[in-house]
């Protein structure tokens, strides 16, 4: 079903603003992202609401640290029931090793459903020319992109987040099972707000993408249900 392609970005920072779009969208869509802001304002009881009132979460808190830290929270995580998690290939293969199997191991022991382990690439924020000469990176970002997809399939991880331009390269590396997400989606004649690259939901959809992830075209839309309902016949379409 089209709808569980869709991600809805609960950027704000309080339960009740998140709860008022999980009330109104649950119906309509797949998931919702919860980020930093409100993970880090409301804590993990907005995400326990969330998924009380019948909402899927991606938790959005893109952890980079050493393996047994990264490891250890993911067990804490995957006891919140979320269903899916990031984390950044550039922490490597030990960490992302220890993170895939901690989860498994914990969902295991306490008998729930194990959360998607997503890895972070490149971030979209980074052009080229900073990769090469800030983080002394070689090659396109495109390549350093597909090189941390195989190291995340290599280490166990189900897949990426992924800038809507790097949907091809990746799926033509990493398979037709690998989880591919990406934001930066705005369907036509809608506000691009602050995305420079951005591709319709259809594009991305045929191109194998996994999951959109969309915020303001919905969330700010006079008509929050019509603008999700919109997307998901787009995707369908
Ligand atoms: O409102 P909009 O659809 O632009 O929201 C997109 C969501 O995806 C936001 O939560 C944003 O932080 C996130 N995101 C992004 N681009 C990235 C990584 C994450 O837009 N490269």
């Amino acid at each position: 079903m089209g709808k569980e392609k869709l991600i809805v970005a609960l950027d704000v920072d309080t339960v009740d603003e998140a709860l008022a779009l999980v009330d109104k969208l649950a119906p309509h869509v797949g998931m919702f992202k919860v980020g930093m802001e409100l993970y880090n304002a409301a804590g993990p009881d907005a995400v326990k609401k969330i998924i009380e009132r019948g909402g899927k979460v991606f938790l959005d808190l893109k952890m980079h640290d050493i393996p047994t830290t990264v490891a250890k929270t993911a067990r804490v995580l995957t006891r919140l029931g979320v269903s899916i998690i990031n984390i950044h290939a550039s922490g490597g293969l030990a960490m992302m090793q220890a993170t895939a199997s901690a989860v498994q191991d914990e969902a295991a022991v306490k008998g729930v459903q194990p959360p998607q382990v997503i890895a972070v690439t490149v971030l979209t924020s980074m052009d080229q020319n900073a990769l090469n000469t800030q983080l002394n990176m070689a090659g396109t970002v495109e390549e350093q992109v597909v090189r941390w997809s195989k190291l995340a399939q290599q280490a166990g991880l189900h897949g990426v987040v992924c800038s809507p331009r790097e949907i091809k390269a990746i799926r033509e590396a990493c398979g037709k099972n690998f989880t591919i997400i990406t934001p930066g989606i705005r369907p036509a004649g809608v506000d691009k707000n602050d995305q420079e690259r951005i591709m319709t939901p259809a594009e991305a959809v045929q191109l194998g993408v996994s999951y959109l992830v969309v915020g303001r075209p919905i969330t700010q839309a006079d008509n929050q249900v019509e603008a999700a309902k919109a997307i998901v016949e787009e995707i369908e379409g």
